[in-house]
């Protein structure tokens, strides 16, 4: 079974057409890399994803069931960070998991909460467990951007949906971001991530998907397109950007 399927997503924000009959396919253990020029709908997408936001037409099925039905049960079933993270700024990262966590059990009926991980261990997991007392206003991006990982995994959700993960982030938490999402595939979650970095995204996914005109128009699996080569691959990705 497929963990998320949408087909013919049709959105209109302002009167005007951002997406226009996109479909889409994410199967249990793969990493698609969503890319995208600025403003070609990557985040509306995500966001409809979700289900925070409806399309105009179009259906979108997760795990199997249109996303309406469970709805917001299901968001526990889901690891989301889209448009930069919200946090209780004047809370440390340790108390803003902690609330989080709270929520998500709920969320589910508590049905999960055994299965949560503990708010130590997910510091641990993204580097913080060594800034975790610091209040996060002061965080960096990069810093923000691990904390919303881990409060993306700590309900160990079937699918993540993450809108340019690696923003802020250096060189060495760009590999750690990589290892991370590799490895939580590699337990069965289907993870989507939108990133301009083209040599990243042929690093850590396993297809990838660009959207241009409000369309797909390149879908394919990364040990093909690096067949030809790194640049020639990067070449072909930026043309599809293109339209
Ligand atoms: N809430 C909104 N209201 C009106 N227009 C929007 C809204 N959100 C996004 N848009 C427009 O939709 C288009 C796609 O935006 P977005 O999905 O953020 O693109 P991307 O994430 O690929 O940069 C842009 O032209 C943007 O200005
Ligand atoms: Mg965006």
């Amino acid at each position: 079974m497929k963990v998320l399927e949408a087909d013919g997503i049709v959105q209109v924000l302002d009167g005007r057409e951002v997406l226009s009959g996109l479909d889409l396919t994410l199967g249990q253990g793969e990493v698609l890399g969503l890319l995208g020029a600025n403003g070609a709908g990557k985040s509306t997408l995500l966001k409809i994803l979700t289900g925070m936001q409806r399309p105009v037409g179009g259906r979108v099925r997760f795990l199997g069931k249109p996303l309406s039905e469970g709805y917001p049960g299901i968001l526990a079933r889901m690891g989301v960070s889209i448009n930069g993270p919200v946090f209780y700024e004047s809370l440390n990262a340790r108390e803003n998991l902690e609330i989080d966590l709270a929520y998500l059990a709920l969320a589910d009926g508590g049905r999960r909460a055994a299965e949560i991980t503990g708010v130590s261990q997910l510091l641990e997991k993204v580097g913080l467990t060594a800034d975790s007392v610091t209040p996060v206003g002061r965080y960096s991006m990069g810093m923000r951007q691990r904390l919303a990982l881990a409060r993306c995994m700590g309900h160990h959700p079937d699918l993540y949906l993450l809108d340019e993960p690696l923003n802020g982030l250096d060189p060495v938490a760009i590999g750690q971001l990589r290892d991370s999402l590799r490895s939580l595939a590699a337990q069965g979650s289907a993870i989507l991530f939108s990133s301009h970095i083209l040599s990243e995204v042929l690093r850590t996914a396993d297809n990838v998907m660009v959207v241009a005109d409000g369309r797909v128009s390149l879908r394919a699996s990364v040990p093909e397109l690096l067949n030809q080569g790194q640049e020639v691959a990067e070449r072909t990705l930026v043309k599809a950007m293109e339209g």
